[in-house]
C-alpha cells in the first residue's frame, strides 16, 4: 500500500480468535479444500523429464512415504512458456499418460502457472495463448495504450489485465486447452504473481525482440548462481554457533549491503497531477530501490484506466478469483485446488498459499511458524512453507526435523530450487522414516484438520493458533513462536535447531491443564507457566493433546486420502479430571462445493459416559471401530454398555490403570445414528 484513502476498521474481538473472526466476516472465509488437498506434495524446479517426475512418484511408493500429489515446476513449459509442455522432455501424450497413472492410483498433479506469458518473438513464432489474448485485447497497456512488455523466464512477456472484460474467459479458456492437451491437473501452483519482471519500467520502448534472450544468470546452477549453501551447523568450523546465521560475526541475513538508502517523502496518489507514476512521491525503503524493482512498472495501465500504483496488490487477488472461477467451470462442482504466491485481503476466498522462497536453514524452520500463525490472521489459513527449504541445499538432519513439522501444518509440500542437493523424503533413511511417522499421524487426524478448515470456512475460525490465542489471559504465553496449537486441542513442540535431543516447551494453562503424549497418553509433569524439557531424538516431534477433548480419527490411514477416508474410524477422548470431554467432527463427500450434505458428530462425555451424536444429512458410509478414553479411571470399570448392551467379551476392551486408559475396540456403530456408551 503506497497511500490513498484509508478505511479503517475495528474488531471488537472480545477474544483474539473473536477478532479473526470478525475480519473474516469483511474479506471473507477462506475456500473449502478438496480433502486431498490436506495429502502430502513434492515438488521441486529441476525435474528433468517425465521420466524424472515419474521416478519421484515410483521412489515414494517404493519407501512407502505417502506420496498424494505429485508437482511440476517450469521445467515443464516448451521455451518457458505457459499452457506448454516441452515437446523433447514433456511431450504432451506422455504427460497424459503420466497423470493418467496418478489419477488410476488415487494421486493427483499440480503444474506450476506463471504470470506472465510469452510475446512472440518474431512473425514465424507461433504461441496460442499470445495470439489469442491480443486478439481479445487483455494485456496491460503503457500509459499511451501500447502493450506493456515486461521480462521473465521466457524473455519478453506481457501480463494478463484483469481488469479487462475477456480477461477470465481467455484465462479459463487457457487453463481448458493446457487440460486437455495432455496436463490434466487436480490444481493449479500460481507463481510470481506479484506481477515479478526483471526489467525496470517497461522494457519494450527500444527493445529487439529478436533478440529476446531468457536470462540465463536468474537460473540457480548457471555460472554466478551456483547454490553453495548449506543450513547452519553444516560445516560449524566455517559456520558460527548453531542456529545463529553469523559467519565470523557477520550478519549474513537481513544484511542489505546492496541498500540504496531512498528519501523518505510524504504520501501520494497516482490520480493526483504532477506525479510522476514511476517514481511517486513515497518510498518502501525496503533497501530493493524502486518501487518497480522486480515487478511490473507502477505506470502500467489497466483496461478500465487505473494504473499499477493504484492496483498493484490485486494482480494476485485477482488472477486467484479468475483461477478459481475457471476451475470451477473446467470442473463444476468440484472444489478448486489453489496454491498462490502473492496474496491480498480476501485472497483466503479463492486459494490456499506458500510462504515463498525460503531458505534451507533452521532459521527459516522456525521462521515458518510465524509465517503460518499470520497467514492464520489473513484469513488465509491453508498455507505452508517450502519444506527442507528452497534456497540452497539442505542436510539430512534439517529435512528430517522439517518433514516432521511440516505435517502438522495445513499446507504440506516438500519443494526445492533448482541444482541443489536432492531432498525428496525418501532420500535418507532417517527422513524416510521421520516421513512415515508423522504422516501416518497426519493422516489419522484428517477429520480433525478437515473440522477445522470447515469451521475456517464456515466463521472464520483459524485451524493454527498461536498458543495465546486460546489463553488469552497468560501473558506469559504471548511470544512464544516456537510451539503452536492445532484447533483448540493439539500442542505441537518441533526442534527447530540442530544437534539436540530434547526441546523445551511450555504447556499453557498454568497449571489447571492435563496435556497428554500424543504417543504414549502420559500426562506431561509440566512446569507451571514455564518451559519444561521434552526428550525429540531425531525422528520425533512432540505433539501432546489437551485434556477435555474429542478427537475423531481415521483408525488405518493409508497411502493416499482416497483409501484413508475409507478407514474405519476411532474416537480419542481425553477426559478431564471432572470427566468433561468434548469435540465435532464435520464429515461430508470432501469435494463438492458447499452447500453440499454434511454432518456434524457431537461428542460429550461425562463421567463414565460418552454420547455420539450426528446432525446432518450427509451419509457416513465409515463406522466407528474403536474407541479409546483417556482419564476414565482410575478404578477399571467392570461393566460396559453401548447403547444399553452390555459388551460380555472380555477381549473387546482393555484398562490401563496407570494411564486411566480404556480402549474399547469391539465396536461396529453406524455414526448415523445417537451413540451412547457407558463404564462403571
Ligand atoms: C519462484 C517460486 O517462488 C519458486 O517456488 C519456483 O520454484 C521458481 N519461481 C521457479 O518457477
Amino acid at each position: 500500500m503506497v497511500g490513498g484513502t484509508l478505511d479503517f476498521y475495528f474488531f471488537s474481538g472480545p477474544s483474539p480468535q473473536k477478532v479473526i473472526e470478525q475480519y473474516g466476516e469483511l474479506v471473507g472465509f477462506p475456500t473449502w479444500q478438496p480433502a486431498w488437498g490436506f495429502g502430502f506434495h513434492l515438488c521441486r524446479w529441476g525435474y528433468r523429464d517425465v521420466n524424472d517426475t515419474r521416478e519421484q512418484v515410483t521412489k515414494m511408493r517404493e519407501a512407502n512415504i505417502p506420496l498424494e500429489v505429485m508437482w511440476n515446476d517450469i521445467d515443464l513449459y516448451h521455451a518457458l512458456r505457459d499452457f506448454t509442455t516441452d515437446p523433447f522432455s514433456f511431450p504432451a501424450d506422455q504427460m497424459a499418460a503420466f497423470i493418467g497413472e496418478l489419477t488410476a492410483n488415487q494421486q493427483h498433479y499440480i503444474p506450476i502457472v506463471d504470470a506472465a506469458i510469452a510475446k512472440l518473438v518474431n512473425a514465424s513464432d507461433t504461441y496460442d495463448p499470445y495470439s489469442r489474448g491480443s486478439e481479445l485485447d487483455v494485456w496491460m497497456k503503457n500509459p499511451d495504450g501500447s502493450e506493456y512488455l515486461g521480462q521473465m523466464w521466457p524473455g519478453y512477456t506481457v501480463f494478463p489485465d484483469w481488469f479487462a472484460n475477456n480477461t477470465e474467459s481467455f484465462w479459463t479458456d487457457a487453463l481448458r486447452n493446457w487440460s486437455i492437451s495432455g496436463v490434466n491437473f487436480s490444481g493449479i501452483w500460481l507463481d510470481v504473481n506479484e506481477p515479478s519482471s526483471f526489467c525496470i519500467g517497461s522494457c519494450g520502448t527500444g527493445a529487439n525482440l529478436t533478440a529476446a534472450t531468457i536470462p540465463t544468470m536468474f537460473f540457480p546452477g548457471t555460472p554466478g548462481n551456483l547454490v553453495t549453501e548449506y543450513p547452519e551447523g553444516y560445516n560449524d568450523t566455517i559456520w558460527g554457533p548453531s542456529g545463529n546465521i553469523t559467519i565470523n560475526g557477520t550478519l549474513t541475513f537481513g544484511n542489505h549491503s546492496l541498500a540504496r538508502v531512498l528519501p523518505k517523502r510524504g504520501l501520494g496518489a497516482a490520480v493526483e497531477p504532477n506525479v510522476n507514476l514511476n517514481n511517486p512521491p513515497y518510498a518502501l525503503h525496503n533497501a530493493d530501490g524502486f518501487l518497480s524493482t522486480h515487478t511490473v512498472s507502477t505506470n502500467a495501465t489497466h483496461a478500465n484506466g487505473a494504473v499499477e500504483l493504484d492496483t498493484h496488490n490485486l494482480w494476485g487477488l485477482m488472477e486467484e478469483k479468475a483461477t478459481h472461477l475457471g476451475l470451477l467451470e473446467l470442473r463444476p462442482g468440484k472444489r478448486p485446488f489453489l496454491i498462490s504466491r502473492s496474496t491480498f485481503p480476501s485472497s483466503g476466498k479463492w486459494t490456499g498459499h506458500w510462504l515463498g522462497d525460503n531458505m534451507s536453514k533452521w532459521r527459516y524452520m522456525y521462521l515458518s511458524i510465524q509465517g503460518v500463525l499470520q497467514f492464520q490472521l489473513f484469513q488465509i489459513p491453508f498455507v505452508g512453507a517450502d519444506t527442507c527449504g528452497f534456497q540452497g541445499n539442505t542436510d539430512e538432519e534439517l529435512c528430517n526435523r522439517w518433514m516432521q513439522l511440516s505435517a502438522f501444518m495445513p499446507f504440506y509440500r516438500n519443494h526445492n530450487v533448482r541444482s541443489a542437493l536432492s531432498q525428496e523424503p525418501y532420500r535418507w533413511d532417517s527422513v524416510a522414516e521421520a516421513s512415515r511417522t508423522a504422516i501416518n499421524i497426519r493422516y489419522s487426524l484428517l477429520p480433525y484438520w478437515y473440522t477445522l478448515f470447515a469451521n475456517a470456512s464456515l466463521r472464520g475460525t483459524p485451524p493454527i493458533r498461536a498458543l495465546f490465542f486460546e489463553f488469552p489471559d497468560e501473558p506469559e504465553l504471548f511470544a512464544v513462536d516456537r510451539q503452536y496449537l492445532i484447533g483448540r486441542d493439539l500442542l505441537v513442540t518441533p526442534v527447530l535447531t540442530p544437534n539436540v535431543s530434547t526441546v523445551d516447551g511450555i504447556f499453557p494453562g498454568q497449571g489447571r491443564v492435563q496435556w497428554r503424549d500424543w504417543y504414549t497418553h502420559e500426562i506431561v509433569d509440566a512446569a507451571v507457566s514455564k518451559n519444561t524439557t521434552l526428550d525429540a531424538p531425531l525422528g520425533h516431534i512432540n505433539v501432546h493433546i489437551r485434556e477435555g477433548s474429542a478427537l475423531l480419527l481415521y483408525d488405518r490411514p493409508a497411502y493416499t486420502i482416497a483409501e484413508t477416508r475409507q478407514s474405519p474410524i476411532s474416537l480419542l477422548v481425553t477426559q478431564a479430571p471432572d470427566g468433561y470431554a468434548f469435540g465435532t467432527a464435520y464429515l461430508d463427500d470432501g469435494e463438492s462445493v458447499p452447500p453440499t450434505p454434511n454432518t456434524t458428530l457431537t461428542i460429550t462425555a461425562t463421567k463414565g459416559a460418552l454420547t455420539i451424536c450426528p446432525c446432518g444429512t450427509f451419509d457416513v458410509p465409515q463406522r466407528l471401530a474403536k474407541v479409546v478414553v483417556l482419564g476414565a479411571g482410575p478404578i477399571c470399570p467392570v461393566e460396559i454398555l453401548i447403547n444399553g448392551e452390555r459388551v460380555d467379551d472380555d477381549s473387546d476392551w482393555e484398562f490401563d490403570a496407570k494411564l486411566g486408559r480404556l480402549v474399547i475396540s469391539g465396536v461396529n456403530l453406524d455414526l448415523n445414528v445417537h451413540n451412547t456408551l457407558t463404564w462403571k
